[in-house]
């Protein structure tokens, strides 16, 4: 395991010292995200002590495993031994003596500040406590909190054994040596990371993927297109794109030799004209059928173990064939 951690972070200029340290992981939630983080923390070697206590945890966790198994056999970076998740429900137990510490609890400020004063009771003053957390500040998390200077958000795609970016922030208490050995450890077990410079509710990710939603839920519910339509002009038009350019360098590409100045010169009144004309819808309730509806007819009766699956064979196909 060692062996193999070491390579990772050989391979992904992580300092291998940090790694050597990185052996026991407590993970604290085990819902959708938790039991991907849980199964690609065991894929890659490491002990992992899951807390939760869901009747359900259990069969996401195995659900999980064999997906991240699969996903990291294929793309390579498979430990040579790989621990089940020890599941339960002490959290004190699980959190003594872990090197690392990932938080994946319902995206709930107060429950999670309420936990993170339990987590502090046991575990190691100097461990990082990384919050999944989608969209939530690190400076709210950490308030109150005994070692604040610990609290980092890491906050991945999901899933999370899959999808290669963590986005990595600190808030306004936590510590320099917080935010690298947080970006050290992913980046050691092969993970891409962006780091925030300042904190922003929703991060970069969120952000960028809820500003193209709310344009798609205006063209979609406004009847502009179908929903499977809006979805098929960001796979085929964007999305295939995207997985090699960023909406920066695709403009900059735009403008041919000249470049962003090029593309500003040539349509930068235009792209003004467009962000004056995006929709602002709500969430009303009628919006929310219309996009419950919309969305079942794009589905077509495929349920979501198959479109799971195809998301993530798709995904990996993509991940496979891109240059490094
Ligand atoms: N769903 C996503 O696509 C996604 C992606 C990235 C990050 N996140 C973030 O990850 C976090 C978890 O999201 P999710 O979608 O996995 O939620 P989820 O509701 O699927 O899972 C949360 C889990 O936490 C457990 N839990 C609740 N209280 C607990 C406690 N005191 N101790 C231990 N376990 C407890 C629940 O039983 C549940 O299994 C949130 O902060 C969310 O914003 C979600």
């Amino acid at each position: 395991m060692e062996q193999h951690l070491q390579e990772a972070a050989a391979g992904d200029e992580a300092p291998a010292g940090v790694q050597e340290r990185r052996r026991r992981v407590a993970v604290v939630g085990a819902g959708v995200i938790g039991a991907g983080w849980a199964a690609f923390f065991a894929c890659k070697g490491l002990d992992v002590h899951v807390v939760d206590a869901h009747p359900g945890a259990r069969a996401r966790l195995d659900d999980a495993l064999q997906r991240a198994r699969r996903t990291l056999q294929a793309l390579g970076g498979l430990a040579a031994e790989v621990r089940e998740p020890v599941l339960g429900d002490d959290l004190g137990q699980a959190v003594s003596g872990a090197d690392h510490i990932q938080e994946v609890l319902p995206e709930q400020l107060e429950l999670k500040q309420r936990v993170y004063a339990q987590i502090e009771a046991s575990a190691p003053d100097r461990c990082v406590i990384a919050s999944s957390s989608s969209g939530i500040m690190p400076s709210a998390l950490q308030a109150g909190m005994r070692h604040p200077e610990r609290l980092v958000i890491a906050h991945p795609c999901n899933p999370p054994y899959l999808m290669p970016l963590v986005e990595i922030c600190g808030g306004r208490e936590t510590a320099g040596w917080a935010v690298e050995e947080a970006e050290a450890f992913y980046r050691g077990l092969g993970k891409r990371t962006v780091r925030l410079n300042r904190e922003i509710t929703g991060h970069l990710v969120n952000r960028l993927q809820a500003a193209l939603w709310r344009e798609a839920v205006y063209l979609a519910v406004n009847g502009y297109a179908s929903v499977a339509d809006v979805d098929r002009a960001v796979t085929e038009g964007l999305g295939a794109r995207w997985a090699v350019c960023g909406p920066h360098e695709i403009f900059d590409l735009s403008g041919g030799e000249l470049g962003m100045a090029g593309f500003l010169d040539k349509l930068g009144d235009a792209v003004e004209a467009w962000w004056a004309s995006l929709g602002q819808p709500r969430l009303d309730a009628a919006t929310r059928q219309a996009l419950i509806d919309g969305m079942a007819q794009a589905a077509a009766g495929r349920g979501y173990p198959q479109r799971a699956q195809a998301r993530d064979e798709g995904v990996m196909a993509q991940l496979l064939a891109r240059p490094n």
